[in-house]
Parts: structure tokens; sequence; C-alpha cells
């Protein structure tokens, strides 16, 4: 296991689509490393989740962090050439970061509930329903694959912020507020 080098907007990577992945590729020795390597990475960084794109990999994967959603195990999802609907309802507003854009916090509406599917890190069909904090994760990622970022989601910059400037004025107003890094 590796932790990977994380890329950060500029790098054009994060801004082009990216590549499906062959199917027989997944079970490969190389791409099991891989997914290790990305969920090590995540781990070290202290994100939700991670895309391939973000450690320069230009592949349709990402992991994101499956844990208080209704989907108990594994905690580390990964995801492989992933699908997303949406289901219907209102747009809810809530604070995200990016691994790749340090520093910075921003209120992104999102979807608050959708269906997954895609192949898991074994190649097996996955068919989910997220919810909640773990569907604007799988937006976010799911985003990375497209080459968007939370900034581009962001109905306006008003609310933009340093991390250390939202930790003494945002979260210092209400110990509950939380935010995605992804
Ligand atoms: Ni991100």
């Amino acid at each position: 296991m590796a932790v990977l080098e994380i890329v950060r907007l500029g790098d054009p990577v994060l801004r082009t689509p990216a590549d499906p992945v062959e199917p027989a590729q997944i079970t490969t020795a190389k791409f099991q490393q891989f997914c290790d390597d990305l969920v090590e990475t995540v781990v070290d960084a202290g994100g939700l989740g991670l895309a391939a794109p973000q450690v320069g990999a230009p592949l349709q994967a990402f992991v994101y962090d499956a844990n208080g959603s209704t989907q108990p195990e594994p905690r580390w999802q990964i995801v492989v050439n992933p699908m997303v609907d949406p289901h219907p309802g209102e747009l809810e507003y809530d604070w995200e970061g990016c691994l790749s854009i340090p520093d910075l916090r921003g209120l992104v509406p999102r979807h608050a509930s959708l269906r997954l599917r895609g192949l898991d890190r074994d190649g097996r069909p996955l068919d989910l329903v997220v919810e909640d904090f773990a569907a604007r994760i799988v937006q976010h990622e799911f985003d990375h694959l497209h080459g968007v970022v939370f900034l581009d989601r962001m109905r306006d910059l008003q609310s933009l912020a340093f991390e250390e400037e939202w930790e003494c004025f945002v979260l210092a107003e209400d110990s509950d507020e939380q935010s995605t890094v992804g």
C-alpha cells in the first residue's frame, strides 16, 4: 500500500473527463493495488472521498466513506464506472471542501438521495440507495470523474471561506456543522 500524491486545482487531469475502466482490468493485481492505495490515501488525508483523477489517474473510479449511510459494509466503498440517478426532491445545501482545493469551504446544493450503480472493486455489480451525507460525498466524487469541482456547483461564492476562518466563524456559531471533504 502507498499514499499517493493528491493533485491540486490547475492540474488538467481535474478538468478532463475520466475514461471508463475495462471490467476485465478490475481484478488485476495492478488495479487492486490502486484501490488499496486510493483508500490509504483518503484515510491519510483525512477526507471522506477521493476520485481517481485526484491522484492523477484519468479513470472512472472513486472511493467514499459509506459510514453512516444505509449501506453498512464496507466502510470505504470503491465504485468503478459509476452512474448516479438522483431521486426527486429539493436540493439541500451543506458545506464541502476538496482535497484538491485545500483549505477552502463552501455551501453546495446537492440531491439528498440517489441511486448509485456501477461495479465494486471485485467487478461485481453495485446498486445502492445512498442518502444524506454519503449522497453528498458520492455526488462530489462523481463530479470529479467529469472534470467538475465543488466550486462549479456553488450557486454563489458568498459562503466561500478558508478553513481556519470557517472554523472560527461558522463552526463556532453552530457546533453541529461539519463539512464533506473529498
Ligand atoms: Ni474533491
